[in-house]
């Protein structure tokens, strides 16, 4: 697919429908929004994954509606055409869909992004249809749910056993028939995310889900070798952080030694 037009909800599913994978990519500002549409990414996701590798939280938690706020209308500033979708933090959509709603609201008249991500399949269903109802473009998170890891204890593989594989297909399901426009599969077995992405009518975007999704998404840190370490499921493509650590240490010496400024 060529960026010429900008990229819609209707694009998304058009591509679903022709085969045509499609390109996610985490953005936290203008800059990265720039450079990763200029090499091809079609969707640019201001995830809350923002808390661990820009702001230097050890979970998504302390994120808040207020920071996404600002990230996202950075990314937005740096996009021409990439659809832009902004995660509902932890604790700005859970309490209720009314919550839910003025959060949205909040996330897009703030940033004019295109939609909101929200973590939950089956228990947010009723969120996510409340919001659709009222013309807000919602991606459901489903699999592993990093806002949820308290509660599991770990960022583990999810939809290891039958019953959470079962769970997972309702989860699925549920977004789909809610009115979702989209649904991130989080870390889960490859051969239940081909299933699930053969059965819903909407785009599924892999992320440690194997390679039969309909979109794949990275995090920009661990794409290009900034984190200190990624997941199993994200190999680097570059080791940005040596290059770096290299400019700004030869650039150091050559302040020390009198070199720069020539
Ligand atoms: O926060 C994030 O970056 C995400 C992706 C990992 C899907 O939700």
């Amino acid at each position: 697919m060529t960026i010429k037009k900008p990229v819609t909800a209707a694009t998304l599913l058009r591509a679903k429908q022709n085969d045509e994978k499609i390109v996610w990519l985490t953005a936290y500002d203008a800059a990265s929004a720039q450079i990763a549409e200029a090499a091809g990414a079609e969707v640019l996701l201001v995830g809350d994954s923002l808390g661990m590798v820009f702001l230097g939280f050890d979970s998504t938690l302390p994120v808040t509606l207020d920071h996404m706020i600002h990230h996202t209308a950075a990314v937005v500033r740096g996009r021409k055409h990439a659809w832009v979708v902004c995660d509902l933090p932890f604790g700005s959509y859970q309490k209720s869909k009314e919550q839910a709603f003025e959060s949205s609201v909040r996330v897009l008249q703030e940033t004019c992004c295109d939609a909101v991500k929200i973590e939950g399949g089956e228990h947010m269903a009723e969120t996510i249809e409340f919001l659709a109802e009222r013309g807000i473009a919602v991606v459901a998170h489903i699999g592993l749910t990093p806002q949820s890891v308290k509660k599991f204890g770990s960022y583990a593989k999810r939809g290891k056993s039958e019953a959470e594989q079962k769970q997972l297909t309702r989860d699925a399901r549920a977004v789909t028939e809610a009115g979702a426009v989209a649904m991130v599969l989080e870390n889960i077995p490859a051969e239940l995310a081909t299933a699930i992405t053969a059965h819903v009518e909407i785009p599924t975007v892999g992320i440690g889900a194997g390679a039969n999704c309909d979109a794949q998404v990275l995090v920009w840190n661990d794409l290009l070798g900034i984190s200190e370490s990624n997941p199993p499921f994200a190999p680097a493509y570059a080791n940005v952080r040596d290059i770096m650590t290299d400019a700004i240490s030869r650039w150091a010496e050559d302040v020390k030694s009198g070199a720069f400024p020539k």
